[in-house]
């Protein structure tokens, strides 16, 4: 099958390399290097819905696989759907329970579905007086997409009043940040959750644990994650079933009734809080880069589930999951999640065994493959267990170098706390 994939990360390309080994003919648009040693990539003046259906099209696309939120939210599934070109996502509607956090809360107090207490405000003074109406730490969001910019954990209320006049006033994060939600602050463990759904059926994939910190232990600013490993032992089979029944499915249902039936990834960000799983937020797309993770432990059937997803027969898809675990260790640019040094060589790529570099930030220079975003490479494994995958991608890492290169050390150590054995 002719398969185009849309965007140009990390994700795409884990998604790229997946399709590739299951023997499809890859396209990605607009892809980056590392994506074009399993795909031919497509470059794009500008990465419009229509720009994507020309892609499309040239390319004799059988299936086309969305990567990140921001065509789902500009609507390219609607386009494509107009066009009678298949292809997974959510319609821009949908794709709401991402693009705009206030209506994924108050859709998930409409069914019922649970998440943290909150409150929605469109102006700087109501939100300074909604303030007293939760405790510290308190959670700020910015409404709309942020690319991973739009949280903000204020510790106190001197805190709280800098995040939002930088919300309101745009400085944060532009036009998104003009509607904010208050929230009440959970503690627990975060776990990535994400289904392949069709309206009304969902096909679970095992959980993932990503790493959003900057620094080892969780310290420093947010990023958009430096790591994930996928492994069954997340989640206990009762938290997958009551995950899958009270969260996924009541979600699915709940937008069928809105009139808005979704089809594509729903990724539920969970908390595992002593009374069990709460959703954080929605996301409607893979996760990055909890996908490198997730398709390196996947060994066959993923091109044929999603088609099977567009043709509404999910139910009888099988997708190969072997046991044991995956890990993928992020290399982030010098200044990332700030400002980033871009243009710098990257060795050692040719000397990795034992394991797979998905490229996320790069791009050719002068004969030499240099970094070109805050996030460059995933380093991902696999393993018997989550110890062996851990070793193995620790091992790919110590071959890659470029300078200013950041690495968290401490990706999975979470996961290795569940094994007593
Ligand atoms: N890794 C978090 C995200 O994809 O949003």
């Amino acid at each position: 099958m002719n398969i185009l994939i849309v965007g140009s990360g990390g994700r795409e390309h884990a998604i790229a390399w997946r399709c590739a080994q299951e023997g499809h003919k890859v396209f990605c648009a607009p892809g980056n290097p590392g994506i074009a040693t399993v795909a031919e990539c497509i470059p794009l003046a500008s990465q419009t819905p229509e720009n994507f259906l020309d892609v499309a099209n040239l390319v004799g696309a059988e299936l086309t696989i969305v990567g990140p939120e921001a065509p789902l939210v500009a609507g390219v599934v609607d386009l494509f759907e107009a066009h009678g070109k298949r292809v997974f996502g959510p319609t821009a509607k949908a794709a709401q329970l991402e693009g705009s956090k206030a209506f994924s809360k108050e859709f998930m107090a409409r069914h019922g579905i649970p998440t943290a207490r909150f409150q929605v405000f469109d102006d700087l003074d109501e939100a300074k007086k909604g303030l007293a109406r939760f405790d510290y730490p308190l959670v700020l969001k910015a409404d709309g997409l942020a690319a991973g910019k739009g949280v903000v954990i204020a510790k106190t209320r001197g805190e709280a009043l800098e995040a939002l006049e930088g919300l309101f006033s745009g400085a944060l994060v532009g036009a998104a940040g003009s509607r904010v939600l208050i929230e009440d602050f959970w503690r627990g463990e975060e776990v990535s959750f994400i289904a392949i759904c069709d309206h009304d059926t969902a096909l679970t994939l095992p959980p993932t644990q990503d790493h959003k910190a900057i620094f080892d232990n969780d310290q420093g600013p947010n990023t958009g994650g430096m790591g994930a490993y996928c492994d069954d032992r997340i989640l206990t089979e009762a938290e997958k079933k009551h995950v899958l029944e009270e969260i996924i499915l009541r979600t699915l249902t709940g937008m069928a009734e809105e009139g808005a039936p979704f089809r594509g990834f729903l990724y539920a960000g969970l908390m595992i809080t002593a009374d069990g799983p709460k959703v954080l937020e929605y996301n409607v797309r893979l996760g990055d880069p909890e996908t490198q993770a997730l398709l390196y432990r996947i060994t066959g059937g993923f091109a044929e589930t999603i088609l099977a997803a567009t043709e509404h027969r999910l139910s009888q898809a099988k997708l190969e999951i072997p046991p044991g675990a995956t890990a993928c260790v992020v290399a982030a640019a010098k200044g990332y999640p700030g400002q980033v040094k871009i243009g710098d060589r990257i060795e050692g790529l040719n000397a990795v065994e034992n394991a797979t570099v998905f490229h996320a930030g790069t791009k050719e220079s002068g004969g030499y493959t240099v970094t070109a975003g805050g996030r460059v490479l995933g380093i991902t494994a696999r393993g018997a267990d989550l110890r062996e995958a851990l070793k193995l991608a620790y091992s790919a890492v110590g071959k890659i170098q470029f300078d200013g290169m950041q690495v968290r050390k401490d990706i999975g150590q979470k996961g290795l706390k569940r094994y007593t054995d």
